[in-house]
């Protein structure tokens, strides 16, 4: 075919496929097509050696207008193409100021939070350090070093979920005395929140609860000093008016016991269904360390005395909420907890 044909074919090939562009991907595979290395117009410059000499000065010009006319044209396509793919986008982007918006409620604390929170903020006003021990603990430090050996009868008090018969999961934040006393010489002053298991399932009781253990040792430190503490305690979680009294008990780490009630805050004495008419409502267990607890952990019980106390978060949780069912704090229902909304400390 004569050059000349050839140029005005690949003009109208070029004409005819430009039109049918709709992407800038196909743009591309198009403008390589023609103007590219291997492409249609580098084949026609390469195909100069078969014209004959004198035809070549021509020949050669025909073929740079074909490629900077083609040039102009896909420079124009291709703003074009730009041009429409912007447009497209921003009116798929498109928003609608006017649609109303998704609404998102802000959640709340959880009752048990929010009781840790305020008990963890009396504590540490009164100068305690926080501890928190493993959940998974062994029989020694949950039990033998409290003072409650294997064939101890004070081990039924509760029910334990053993892992193996060295280790399991504990069941009182109490453990965590051990390991504190263990590393540490008097003072010390520390409080320790956390889980704590056993096997048992009712209205009050969940087999996963939480507790909040204080321990308080050093040089001279007496009953009055736990019931100084007490007081204070009573007094900022339930009221300025609360009392505590003190009630003989018995724990194996601690002697003497005691189970610590506070006034009713509900009816302040008078007898209710809360305090079941006593006037009185038992909130936790406490004593003063038990020597053997002591000694055990290499602290001379001669020179230092101590306290401890350890209470149930849910419990304090439920009295101050007037919560009935200790299900409720585990259910997860979003009812239930948005009446605690704007409670937080
Ligand atoms: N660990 C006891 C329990 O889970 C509570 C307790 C009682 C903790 C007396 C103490 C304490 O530190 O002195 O029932």
């Amino acid at each position: 075919m004569e050059l000349k044909d050839r140029i005005k074919e690949i003009r109208e090939k070029i004409s005819e496929e430009i039109e049918k562009i709709t992407s800038h991907k196909s743009f591309l595979e198009i403008k390589t097509k023609f103007l590219g290395r291997g492409g249609e117009i580098q084949g026609l410059f390469k195909g100069m050696r078969e014209v004959p000499q004198e035809e070549r000065p021509e020949a050669g010009k025909n073929i740079n207008d074909l490629s900077s006319w083609a040039a102009a044209l896909f420079d124009k396509k291709e703003e074009k193409i730009k041009a429409e793919e912007l447009a497209e986008r921003i009116e798929s982007e498109k928003i609608d100021v006017t649609m109303p918006g998704k609404r998102t409620e802000p959640g709340s604390y959880h009752p048990d939070t929010l009781i840790k929170r305020q008990l963890v903020d009396v504590f540490a006003g009164m100068g305690f350090e926080i501890y928190e021990g493993p959940e998974i603990e062994t029989d020694y430090y949950n039990f033998t070093a409290l003072n409650t050996p294997k064939d101890h009868p004070a081990r039924d008090m509760q029910d334990t979920f053993y892992i193996t018969p060295e280790l399991l999961l504990r069941t009182q934040t109490s453990a965590g005395q051990i390991r504190v006393m263990e590393n540490k010489k008097p003072p010390i002053k520390i409080l320790s929140p956390g889980k704590v298991y056993r096997s048992d399932s009712d209205a009050t009781h969940s087999p996963m609860f939480s507790q909040m253990e204080g321990l308080v040792v050093d040089e001279g430190i007496t009953l009055c000093d736990l019931k100084g503490m007490l007081d204070e305690f009573a007094r900022k979680i339930f009221g300025e008016k609360i009392k505590t009294r003190l009630r003989p008990s018995y724990f194996p780490f601690t002697e003497p016991s005691v189970e610590v009630d506070v006034s009713c805050f509900s009816c302040h004495g008078a007898g209710c269904r809360l305090c079941k008419g006593t006037g009185w409502i038992e909130v936790l267990g406490a004593g003063m360390v038990n020597r053997r607890v002591l000694s055990g952990c290499g602290i001379d019980p001669d020179r230092y005395t101590g306290f401890a106390f350890g209470m149930g978060v849910e419990r304090i949780a439920m009295l101050k909420y007037g919560i009935t069912n200790m299900k409720n704090l585990f259910d997860g229902d979003v009812k239930f907890l948005r009446q605690f909304k704007g409670t937080e400390v």
